[in-house]
């Protein structure tokens, strides 16, 4: 079903400078389609983006003075808060890697229901160094859940078949993506740190949320999911805590010729 815009919410692009869940908090329960949340990953590292030194550079801290206990009361607490936006047939993803990402699965069976665990995505990239130590890490882990098990809003992707028997047709992608990463010289790289390709975002919005929807992201850093909401049709409303992710989604989707409208909690 296509659901048209609804004028009662928030304007089809809204922007705040804000906590996530000082944001979650202040928009309406219900109203969302589709929740893609991009969190730090408990990295422990200061995560800095390309500039002409790191004081200017864009960057943002993924470290946690209480250790993982710390970081899951952190997740957890705004997990559940964004649960609570999303329409019955809304569905949430949240984008981690091998840090945290299994105590995150248990954490969130916990808030969701285990039986609203609808895939485990793996994100291969490709891209980054390696250690001689062990097997490269090349993948992300998205964890993706329904508000209410078996009424999510879904359409498949559909990418070209590999076999021979099913030569010049599509068939439906699987649960893993062979995505590149943006390299250094993407014409999409707008410097923020940890920038994702507007590939996967496409992915995911154009599969999950339908046409006239509202897609939410409230660690929008630089602003990929609202740039791919806004380029396929849907509303959204994106928020960062830091100004510089602000500043530059608000250039990048302006650039779109999107119309944003910037707002503080
Ligand atoms: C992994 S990055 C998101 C990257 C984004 N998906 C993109 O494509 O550019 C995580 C973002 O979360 C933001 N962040 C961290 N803690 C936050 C909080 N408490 N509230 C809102 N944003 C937060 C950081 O500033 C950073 O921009």
């Amino acid at each position: 079903m296509v659901r048209e815009p609804d004028p009662a919410l928030p304007a089809r692009g809204e922007l705040l400078l804000g906590e996530c869940l000082d944001v979650a908090k202040r928009l309406e329960p219900g109203s969302v389609d589709l929740v893609y949340l991009d969190p730090p990953f408990f990295t422990g590292r200061r995560h800095v983006g390309p500039g002409e030194s790191a004081d200017a550079a864009p960057s943002f801290s993924d470290q946690w003075r209480g250790g993982l206990d710390d970081y899951l009361g952190w997740l957890e607490a705004r997990c559940a808060a964004l649960r609570e936006l999303l329409s019955p047939t809304g569905s949430m993803y949240v984008h981690l890697d091998w840090h945290a990402v299994h105590y995150a699965k248990v954490m969130l069976d916990g808030l969701f229901g285990y039986d609203a665990f609808l895939n485990e995505i793996v994100w291969l990239y490709g891209l980054g160094g390696s250690s001689p130590r062990r097997w490269p890490r090349k993948h992300d882990t998205l964890l993706w859940y329904a508000r209410e098990p078996g009424q999510q809003w879904f359409e498949a992707t559909r990418i070209p078949a590999t076999s021979q028997r099913m030569a010049g047709q599509t068939k439906k992608a699987p649960d893993w993506w062979d995505i590149p990463a943006l390299n250094n010289m993407a014409r999409e790289r707008v410097g923020y740190p940890t920038q994702k390709p507007e590939a996967l975002l496409e992915r995911i919005v154009t599969s999950s949320c339908p046409p006239g929807g509202l897609v939410v992201d409230l660690c929008c850093g630089s602003g990929t999911t609202a740039a791919v909401a806004a380029r396929t049709g849907r509303s959204w409303i994106a928020a960062d805590v830091s100004e510089d992710a602000v500043r530059i989604t608000r250039a990048r989707l302006a650039a779109q010729g999107a119309t944003v409208q910037i707002s503080t909690p």
